[in-house]
């Protein structure tokens, strides 16, 4: 799993998923900075970068842990600071419902364990339990263009991959950061900047059966038309 600094590009893009189980070891400062700084190679609208990252562990990563565990389980609504869409339906909620079944699969879940069901997404507003957890923010000057998510997802999507090449295991997510105010109280996230997402970072555990899981791709054909080639 991970690991192997002689992977090809195909390999690590092949080979990441998202890992959602980690051992108790630290991950080492240098090497979440060198991971960032490939990460950070990515494009962004004119090169604006209107990303930061909040690397987080130890004793405010705990506090995040249970600020948000307290907050979820006193029925707290949903507080992310971006524009959402309408809840997923039709092949949308379809993909959804098809990866949350390989996981529940793996983990040996059933459909009417209410409370395994609990523990599992628990589990994520818990950072899964990793070593480190960085929160991506991005300038409040620039809300409101769509440009600036899609710069976040471009180098966190760069960020994950260049992790897995280390040999490191993420997880990106928005349960670490639906409880918005205890993620910015416990970092300091200062207010010109807007919380988007969470992405738990460690080394992978290879015993936690859903780090094997691979979720599925609809095919190039299905995905791309292909306009003036013949
Ligand atoms: C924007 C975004 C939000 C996500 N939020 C969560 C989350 O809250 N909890 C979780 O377990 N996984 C979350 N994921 C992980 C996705 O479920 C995962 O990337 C997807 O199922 C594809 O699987 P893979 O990453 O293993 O290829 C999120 C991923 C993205 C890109």
């Amino acid at each position: 799993m991970g690991g192997n600094p002689e992977q090809t590009y195909a390999e690590v893009v092949l080979g990441r998923r998202s890992i959602r189980g980690y051992l108790d070891k630290p991950v080492p400062r240098a090497l979440i900075e060198e991971v960032l700084a490939l990460a950070m190679r990515a494009p962004s609208s004119m090169n604006t970068q209107p990303y930061h990252f909040h690397v987080i562990t130890g004793a405010p990563l705990a506090r995040i842990r249970q600020g948000n565990t307290e907050r979820i389980l006193a029925g707290y609504p949903d507080s992310r600071e971006f524009r959402r869409g309408e809840p997923f339906a039709g092949v949308h909620r379809e993909r959804q419902i098809a990866v949350a079944k390989q996981l529940f699969g793996a983990m040996g879940i059933a459909r009417d364990d209410q409370e395994a069901r609990q523990d599992w997404v628990l589990r994520g507003f818990r950072q899964f339990d990793a070593p480190v957890c960085i929160i991506i923010t991005y300038d409040r000057a620039l809300s409101g263009s769509d440009d600036t998510a899609f710069d976040c997802g471009a180098v966190t999507t760069q960020l994950v991959n260049a992790a897995w090449s280390k040999g490191l295991g993420c997880v990106i997510n928005s349960q670490g950061i639906m409880q918005s105010p205890v993620v910015r109280e416990h970092a300091g996230i200062p207010d010109d900047q807007v919380i988007m997402k969470a992405v738990a970072m460690g080394w992978p555990d290879p015993d936690f059966p859903a780090n094997a899981v691979v979720s599925e791709r609809r095919s190039v054909a299905e995905a791309a038309r292909f306009v003036g080639f013949d």
